[in-house]
């Protein structure tokens, strides 16, 4: 079993969910992550929930593409596996920097896979996405489906797969599942952590929770003339803390030594359009969430949802959350800050 794992990213959304559930199986935890989109405080709640595992964690406020620091963090600890979550994610931000996003996601990977050969850890979970799979012809999306990207985000996640193929393909000590999340959502039950997008959220559920506790005044809901159930668009969300125990099981499936470069979904296999999760979400909090029509919004598909076949067979993982949990640890989380890890400690 990999001990030390090295989580880039780790302070961010999944990231930290995914190092409290490391901690708590009993893996050591070093997080390198350059605050650009997180807040220390999330690292500060993970020692917390985590108790005397605690101990297991250390963090270094370092960007991937400092190869000087980065080397440091190689040269103090060795790793037996590295899980990296570190990237720009914003869609439109992409569309607009598509240079800082080529430069972030992609130099930063390439300067952490070097570092890793330098020191032989060639055990690498990376974290890509379920936009490769563009517009599906049809859905469940299973793993063999074609890629396609719609903008510069989506490329930098299918590049990092080519390249990750790439290595594989060129040296067969490497070891390497590539992880496509479908949507992510729902916060830790404590209500201790949780997503905190900076500025206006650009995703649905974190743009509901803003819309529940009055910071924005109604939903957007980009189209309602799709071939759907009712006209909005579906998605399979699945529960954060669901999919950080996805990692678990992907680490574990790097011990296999038939595995080469690997690809698997993570999601529920189910798909949920925007308003049953609204109705879900209004349940939950008891909140009504009020909504504005509007037209579609450039570059969204119709209809995702993952088939979960080849995870539950090869990683033995299976999501248990539903939507009713999602939208109530979600609801949790943000009435207890509703401003995020800058909100006065409510928990
Ligand atoms: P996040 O922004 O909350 O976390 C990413 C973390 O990486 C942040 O803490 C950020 O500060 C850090 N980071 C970014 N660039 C860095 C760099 N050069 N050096 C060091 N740290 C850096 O995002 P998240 O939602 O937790 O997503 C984690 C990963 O999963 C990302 O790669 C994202 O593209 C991918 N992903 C996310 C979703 C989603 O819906 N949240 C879906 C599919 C894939
Ligand atoms: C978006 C990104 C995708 C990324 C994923 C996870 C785009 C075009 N796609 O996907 O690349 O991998 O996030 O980070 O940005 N919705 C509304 N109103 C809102 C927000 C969303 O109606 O204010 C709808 C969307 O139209 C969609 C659903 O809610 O039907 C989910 O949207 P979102 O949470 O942004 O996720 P994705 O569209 O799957």
């Amino acid at each position: 079993m990999s001990k030390n794992v090295l989580v880039t990213g780790g302070a961010g959304y999944i990231g930290s969910h995914t190092v409290l559930q490391l901690l708590l199986d009993g893996y050591r935890v070093v997080v390198v992550d350059n605050l650009d989109n997180s807040s220390d405080v999330a690292i500060e709640r993970v020692e917390e929930l985590a108790g005397e595992l605690a101990k297991n964690l250390s963090f270094h406020k370092v960007d991937l593409r400092d190869r000087q620091a980065l080397e440091e963090v190689f040269a103090e600890t060795k790793f037996d596996a590295v899980i990296h979550f570190a990237g720009l994610k914003a869609v439109g931000e992409s569309v607009h920097k598509p240079l800082l996003y080529y430069d972030n996601n992609l130099i930063g990977t390439i300067t952490l896979l070097e570092t890793m050969a330098a020191h032989g850890c060639k055990n690498l979970v990376f974290s890509s996405s379920a936009t490769v799979y563009g517009w599906p012809k049809e859905v469940p999306c299973t793993e063999e489906f074609p890629l396609a990207a719609a903008n510069p985000y989506g490329r930098t996640k299918l590049f990092i797969e080519e390249i990750c193929q790439d290595l594989r393909r060129s040296d067969s000590e490497w070891k390497i599942i590539l992880l496509r999340y479908f949507n992510p959502v729902g916060a830790h039950p404590s209500g201790y952590i949780g997503e905190d997008p900076r500025g206006t959220p650009n995703n649905l559920m974190p743009f509901v929770q803003q819309v529940a506790i009055g910071r924005q005044p109604a939903l957007t809901v980009f189209g309602n003339n799709y071939s759907t159930k009712d006209g909005t668009g579906v998605r399979d969300y699945i529960h954060i803390v669901d999919l950080a125990d996805g990692h678990i099981a992907a680490l574990r499936k790097l011990s296999d030594p038939k595995i080469g470069c690997e690809v698997y979904n993570l999601g529920t296999g189910k798909g949920t359009s925007v308003l049953e999760m609204v109705a879900a979400f209004e349940k939950a909090s008891g909140k009504k969430i009020p909504l504005v029509m509007a037209g579609r919004r450039p570059g969204d598909v119709e209809t995702v949802y993952a088939s979960t076949k080849k995870a539950e067979h090869e990683l033995n993982w299976k999501a248990k959350y539903g939507i009713e949990e999602m939208c109530r640890d979600q609801w949790n989380w943000a009435s207890k800050n509703p401003y995020g890890y800058a909100s006065p400690n409510l928990n």
